[in-house]
């Protein structure tokens, strides 16, 4: 038997390695995660969106030598199979080039350690030229030229990572300033989320362009009306899986800006289900994994699952960390938590008090019944008035509004109405709101709404509780939208 040794074209495999799905947010977040795993107290983002534009991401974690850092550029440097450190968030000894040449054709990777300093560069277009896996191996003039190697300098040991060239978004054409600022962006979002227990639990900051980040807690752990229910350990294959379910605050308790941190701001969507955490870092988020299907009562259970680096090959971990799928073993034990939570978190949905009266008028104040049976009235959050203001309001204002009627509610003078009642004191019970103000903010509120919504105001004005019995303003209105 004879043997041949093939070696793979450089440009083509290379080129085919971008493609394999990163994004611009998950390839800067696999190159943070080299930064964490090598013990970085202070991971710094720079970045520019004007052409040139670049990227770096700069750490004073432990550094490479030369040799270290030859051995890092090369295309599976460490393998899947070799035993990690227990808080290594590697995986097949690829991510680093992969990641970062999916959005850039040339990275520069720039290391000190022991005073050493060493630069070597991928760059896809000497690849090409070169037919050949030929790393560029920078001189120390060379290094010195490149951007925030000072500051890395300044570290006693660290790593500096810096993208040039993005090609992906120059394909783009127009607006290349506002496609990296877009991507920049969501980066920010993805990395606060992904490493919300590094930096709440172990300090760990990171910058963007020195404004440090704050973290994303999917479960909202510090807010008094969180539901954390009992962790509860599983041993497979020899490794401890911990999994602890949380039920969410009702949306109703939440201010606006809690309300945007929990189901997530503008680009990434936080949903039911589990999140996964491999070393504390979120892999996978928002899916029940077919265990259970998704609807509206199960919206605020959310299930974090702590697995370690030991166990990547069971849940087929994949290169870019982004996809997972459950193993079988621990499936039917999911099962059974899922249902308990699940059973929770529809509790905190149904169980929001019962609207006891049902007279067909749309009051202002809603008397509701609790779960023990006592009484609380509340204001009619659907009632036009109210969606009228709060839909004129900013957000500080909207919380602002919510809190004053929140007041309302929670000091109604429940026992004064009571005594004074009871002693057969009178109340004045007219509504002395004068027609032209009521019939203003109901032309008004129209303004506001659907086809579809303004028809059933209409025609219900009747049966509203603050225009009822002012024919003057029903007929007004209706005339006023007749043709409509
Ligand atoms: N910021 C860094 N600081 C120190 N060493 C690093 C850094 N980034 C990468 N390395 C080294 O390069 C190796 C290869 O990284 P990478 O391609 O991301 O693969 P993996 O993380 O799966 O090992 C790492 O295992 C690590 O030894
Ligand atoms: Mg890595």
């Amino acid at each position: 038997m004879k043997h041949e040794t093939l070696i793979p074209s450089a440009p083509i495999l290379i080129e085919s390695t971008r493609s394999i799905g990163y994004s611009f947010e998950t390839a800067v977040a696999d190159v943070v995660d080299n930064s964490i795993s090598k013990h970085a107290d202070n991971i710094f983002i720079y970045f520019d969106s004007n052409i040139p534009q670049y990227l770096v991401i700069l750490d004073d974690g432990c550094g490479m030598d030369s040799n270290e850092l030859i051995e890092a550029m090369k295309y599976g440097s460490k393998s899947s199979i070799e035993e990690r450190e227990i808080d290594d968030l590697g995986r097949f000894g690829l991510g680093l080039k992969m990641a970062s040449l999916s959005q850039c054709r040339k990275l520069t990777v720039i290391s000190k350690k022991y005073n050493e300093i060493s630069g070597a560069v991928w760059d896809l277009d000497h690849i090409i030229f070169t037919n050949n896996w030929e790393l560029i191996l920078l001189e120390e003039d060379e290094i010195r030229q490149i951007r925030y190697f000072n500051k890395l300098d300044s570290f006693k040991s660290g790593t500096l990572v810096l993208w040039e060239n993005f090609d992906r978004i120059a394909k783009e054409e127009a607006n290349h300033q506002k496609i990296f600022d877009g991507k920049i962006t969501l980066t920010r979002e993805h990395l606060s989320l992904v490493f919300h227990r590094y930096i709440s639990e172990n300090n760990i900051n990171i910058y963007f362009n020195n404004d440090i980040i704050q973290p994303t807690d999917p479960f909202f752990t510090h807010h008094s009306a969180t539901q954390k229910l009992e962790e509860e350990n599983r041993i497979v294959n020899g490794n401890v899986i911990k999994i602890r379910p949380y039920i969410l605050p009702y949306i109703s308790k939440l201010k606006t800006e809690e309300r945007n941190q929990i189901y997530g701001k503008k680009g990434i969507k936080l949903n039911q289900g589990f999140y996964i955490y491999r070393n504390k870092r979120l892999i996978i988020w928002g899916t029940w994994f077919r265990l259970t299907t998704y609807n509206e009562l199960k919206q605020l259970a959310r299930i974090r699952i702590d697995i370690p680096n030991t166990m990547d090959s069971l849940w087929e971990i994949d290169i870019k960390k982004s996809t997972a799928s459950l193993p079988e073993s621990i499936k039917n034990e999911l099962k059974i938590i899922v249902k308990k939570s699940i059973f929770r978190s529809e509790n905190v949905y149904k169980y929001r008090g019962r609207n006891i009266k049902h007279d067909n008028i749309t009051h202002l104040w809603n008397i509701v019944e609790e779960r023990d049976k006592k009484i609380r009235y509340t204001i009619n959050k659907d009632h036009n008035l109210y969606k009228s203001v709060f839909e004129h309001l900013d957000d500080e204002g909207k919380d602002i509004f919510q809190t004053f009627v929140e007041s309302i509610e929670s000091f109604f003078p429940y026992k004064d109405v009571y005594v004074r009642l009871s002693k057969e004191q009178e109340c004045i019970e007219t509504n002395s709101i004068e027609d032209d103000k009521i019939y203003r903010a109901c032309r008004d509120y129209i303004e506001t709404i659907t086809a579809d919504e303004k028809l059933e105001f209409l025609n219900n004005l009747e049966k509203n509780e603050l225009i009822m019995h002012r024919n003057d303003i029903i007929n007004k209105l209706k005339e006023d939208f007749k043709d409509e």
